[in-house]
């Protein structure tokens, strides 16, 4: 006790602070508490619903539940993509955690999938027109730190790219500008302009500090450097076909349940050609190209 109490004096004074006025503070100063300190009354308020439809507060839940998860990926992406390259060790631990953290968005989607009444879906739905899960940010910028914005060019857009297009115009070459594409004015829809005018700023100057040191090139330095491993190779395969495949196929399939497909396909939200706007076949995406094989890319 008494080592603590000299060390508590020592870090004080260090800061050129009087010890016995925080040791009075802590003296004075309430336990914490689960509560405040989960802010659980201000998570639980979170849940506005549109309608009387009893489902939409599990569909708003959900959506919550998904952003929580998505700023878990974007805490280990972050730690990364700054600073030094990172420890072999350390990149594959963190692998693991995004991997366990996407995986626990695919195999939960079943509460979409199976958890709500058809009926109450396609009646509550009706009042969150033009806004989409398309407008998640948080998975635009998980996208950005993990790969290079031509790896989010589809692949028969890339030749209309010109040589010396700034970093800022790429970003009417990305795929989800196919989402937010009205076909009858051939003018972009309300769900992208508003989502650009929110975001498009921010993507932009997270794209320039990602440019050097997003994921994809941090593994490809140490490829270079020859110190990458089989390991880490298996880790970011895995990462990247979770994130760019499973996930999308349950989310695929849910749009299914709820809005058809083929000639009963109903009109989404964001008003995309979705059936082929979210199947990961017509709209892949790789993260890490270098360690898939054109076979596998094929498939
Ligand atoms: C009943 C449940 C759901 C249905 C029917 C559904 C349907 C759709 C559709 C049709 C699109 C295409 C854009 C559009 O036209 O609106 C879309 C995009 C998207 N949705 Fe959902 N969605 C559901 C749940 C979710 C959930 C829970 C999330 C989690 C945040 C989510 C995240 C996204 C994202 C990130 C996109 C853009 C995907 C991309 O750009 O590849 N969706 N969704």
């Amino acid at each position: 006790m008494q080592e603590l109490l000299e060390q508590i004096e020592q870090k004080y004074h260090a800061l050129g602070q009087n010890p016995e006025t925080y040791l009075q503070g802590l003296l004075l100063s309430k336990p914490i508490n689960y509560w405040d300190y989960i802010q659980v009354d201000t998570l639980l308020s979170l849940q506005k619903p549109r309608t009387d439809f009893q489902d939409e507060t599990i569909f708003i839940i959900y959506h919550q539940i998904t952003e929580l998860v998505l700023k878990l990926i974007r805490h280990e992406l972050e730690q990364l993509t700054t600073g030094m390259l990172p420890e072999v060790p350390v990149f594959i631990e963190k692998m693991h955690r995004l991997v366990r953290y996407t995986r626990l968005l695919s195999t939960s989607f079943s509460i979409m999938n199976q958890g709500m009444r058809y009926e109450d879906y396609n009646q509550f739905r009706l009042a969150l027109a033009p806004a989409s899960g398309f407008q998640s940010a948080q998975f635009r910028y998980i996208e950005l730190h993990c790969t290079p914005l031509e790896n989010l060019i589809p692949v028969a857009k890339k030749a209309l790219v010109p040589a010396d297009t700034t970093l800022e115009a790429m970003f009417q070459y990305l795929y989800w500008q196919d989402a937010g594409y009205d076909r009858a004015t051939g003018s972009k829809t309300l769900t992208l302009s508003q989502f650009e005018e929110r975001y498009l700023d921010s993507f932009v100057a997270m794209a320039q500090k990602m440019e050097t040191n997003n994921l994809c090139a941090r593994y490809m330095a140490l490829e270079r450097q020859g110190l990458s491993t089989d390991d880490l190779r298996s880790a970011l395969r895995i990462f990247d076909h979770t994130f760019n495949v499973a996930w999308p196929l349950v989310h695929l399939q849910t749009a299914h349940t709820y809005l058809g497909g083929g000639q009963h396909e109903k009109a989404a939200t964001g008003g995309s050609h979705w059936e082929k706007y979210l199947h990961p076949k017509y709209q892949q995406r790789i993260f890490f190209p270098s360690l898939w094989s054109d076979e596998e890319r094929r498939m």
